[in-house]
């Protein structure tokens, strides 16, 4: 028997990404909500999880969906009360998961009332210091204060009051109704420290902090430098140097891992984490300066998210993340989808998935090359297999253990996601990745998403399922042996009984042409990205003594030395 390892559990945790406007309706509205996350607990205890990171449900008007945040200590009166979510935190820690909170540090919503308060007390006020409030460039002022993009389109400045003397801009780096805040004033940074104090005392374990890469502007506020043709119109603002990445944004960093790290001084019995998230593939200088010992505890790694299915590039999608771990003891926090990229099962069922130069083709500007989704979906359980075997921790995203595919016919006037509208429809945006969730297979329920209200009805889901969406219900899923959601279930097991009991290291292994091979401790995990079964070398001293304990294709290995395509085995040496 080996010892358990002790580390703290964010190391090596499997975590739920919890999108709670598209998991489970339980009054009948279309729109998911706490107590439907309490009544589907189950579900997510069944796949293993250590943890559910909540995407943001503060008060809201909407406009992205949560992050734009018009009040940081309450609970958004569509998905419920703070008594609930006080439930919702009880009975998860019943079944040993923890929660995670959303936090928005970049901006707030136009509602919160400090942005109405600066809109309420003029050019120079203390109100708007908590901002970036300028005055207009031109004789009237009419000008932007400069030429910044918003991360979703369009300029990233909004006039208010244009008619009157009071005729500034406000700065803002997503949607227009999203103010940034200005983290060098005193009342911001102050809010953000209570914001903490309020949540870890709920019982909340710590946060994902959302789109670190924008917090923090040159103080100059300077024209950013032209742009090549070549950077798409949602790459422009990650491009300008006065907002992306500036170092004074670790400012900001530092109060918050001295607000937690006091929390846990006070109570010592916490284990409290904190993970950013930012877009920093092949940027491994990145990654290490947010992840310094006084700011975040991880870093998302999208290298994973975003690598072709080849194998030259599924290998160089793990080395920078395996790299850090080893240089700085900072393990990687891998993931495979999220709210805001197209679904897996899609992008890697794509004609030209293997190609690796369709690197660029998998983010948020769509490729338009056919889909095959019985194949993406088969790489997709061929993928999960092998970041549940890594080091570090992993975020599932809602539907990823059902293969959900991502939805396309989402009619115009249905569309939500802000993206779409700011680039006049240009990009499609990020509504196909969250379609409410199918539970079961009855059309007349949104397929189980919804609890009809009392008299029976059923609301129209926020956003429309496409026809036959229950083939994919949890339900189901649950009724065919080898489905995906079966798969993940022994994902989760085969983790635990092989993967987080080794050390936190991981080292390429070569087995082959077209075998990614990863060696995890005892454990040794191979991936078949060729279209062809492989026979496997068991000469080779990595094999030795090979014990076969995972196939994602289970029913379609015959011999362990045979690795079917498109697939991944886990052995034990
Ligand atoms: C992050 C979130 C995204 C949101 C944006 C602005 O990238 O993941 O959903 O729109 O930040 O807050
Ligand atoms: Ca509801």
């Amino acid at each position: 028997m080996t010892e358990p390892i002790q580390r703290p559990w964010w190391q090596d945790a499997l975590i739920y990404q919890l999108y709670i406007r598209s998991f489970a309706d339980s009054n009948g509205d279309g729109i998911g909500d706490i107590e439907g996350i309490r009544s589907r607990l189950g579900h997510i205890a069944s796949l293993g999880a250590d943890a559910i990171w909540l995407n943001p449900c503060y008060p809201s008007p909407q406009h992205d969906h949560g992050y734009d945040v018009a009040n940081y200590f309450d609970i958004h009166d569509e998905y419920g009360t703070l008594d609930e979510f006080d439930q919702l935190v009880a009975e998860a820690r019943d079944h040993n998961i923890k929660i995670l909170m959303d936090l928005v540090p970049g901006h707030s919503s136009q509602d919160h009332r400090w942005f109405r308060a600066a809109l309420a007390a003029g050019p120079g006020s203390a109100e708007r210091d908590r901002y970036y409030f300028r005055d207009g460039k031109g004789a009237d002022g009419s000008k932007p204060p400069n030429n910044w993009q918003s991360a979703f389109g369009g300029p990233a400045w909004t006039r208010i009051n244009e008619d009157s003397d009071d005729g500034q801009w406000y700065l803002h780096t997503f949607a227009r109704e999203q103010p940034d805040f200005d983290h060098t004033n005193v009342d911001v940074q102050q809010l953000f420290v209570d914001i903490f104090e309020f949540w870890f005392d709920r019982g909340v374990e710590g946060f994902r902090v959302d789109a670190v890469a924008g917090v923090g502007k040159h103080p100059d506020l300077p024209d950013q430098p032209p742009v090549g043709p070549d950077v798409g119109v949602l790459d422009i603002t990650w491009v300008n140097p006065y907002i992306a990445f500036r170092p004074e944004g670790h400012e900001a960093w530092r109060r918050f891992r001295t607000a937690a790290d006091s929390y846990m001084q006070r109570h010592p019995e916490r284990e409290l984490m904190m993970v950013a998230e930012a877009y920093a593939v092949r940027r491994p200088e990145i990654i290490k300066a947010f992840t310094e010992p006084d700011q975040f505890h991880q870093m998302f790694s999208f290298d994973l998210m975003l690598t072709p299915w080849e194998k030259a590039s599924i290998e160089r999608a793990m080395q920078d993340p395996l790299a850090i771990l080893e240089e700085t003891g900072v393990a990687p926090a891998w993931t495979l989808n999220n709210h805001d990229i197209q679904r897996i099962v899609t992008r890697l069922g794509r004609e030209d998935a293997h190609r690796p130069e369709s690197w660029t083709n998998n983010n948020l500007a769509l490729s338009r090359a056919g889909v095959d989704t019985d194949l993406g979906e088969r790489r997709a359980r061929a993928m999960a297999s092998l970041i549940f075997a890594l080091p570090g921790s992993l975020y599932l995203y809602q539907g990823e253990e059902l293969g959900l595919p991502e939805v396309f016919d989402i009619p115009d006037d249905r569309r939500e996601d802000p993206v779409f509208e700011r680039t006049g429809g240009a990009e499609i945006g990020r509504d196909g990745c969250r379609v409410p969730l199918p539970w079961d297979d009855d059309a007349s329920s949104s397929y189980g998403f919804s609890v009809p209200r009392p008299n029976g009805s059923v609301g129209e889901p926020w956003l429309p399922q496409p026809a036959g969406w229950g083939a994919h219900s949890v339900a189901t899923l649950e009724g065919i042996p080898l489905s995906t959601l079966h798969i993940y279930r022994k994902l989760g097991e085969a983790r635990t009984a092989y993967a987080t009991n080794q050390p936190l290291t991981a080292d390429p292994v070569e087995l082959g042409a077209g075998l990614v091979g990863v060696r995890r401790g005892s454990l040794l995990v191979v991936v078949n990205t060729t279209t062809e079964a492989v026979a496997l070398d068991m000469n080779n001293p990595e094999l030795a003594d090979a014990q076969l304990v995972f196939a994602s294709e289970p029913d379609e290995v015959d011999t362990p030395d045979m690795i079917p395509p498109n697939s991944t085995l886990w052995f034990t040496t």
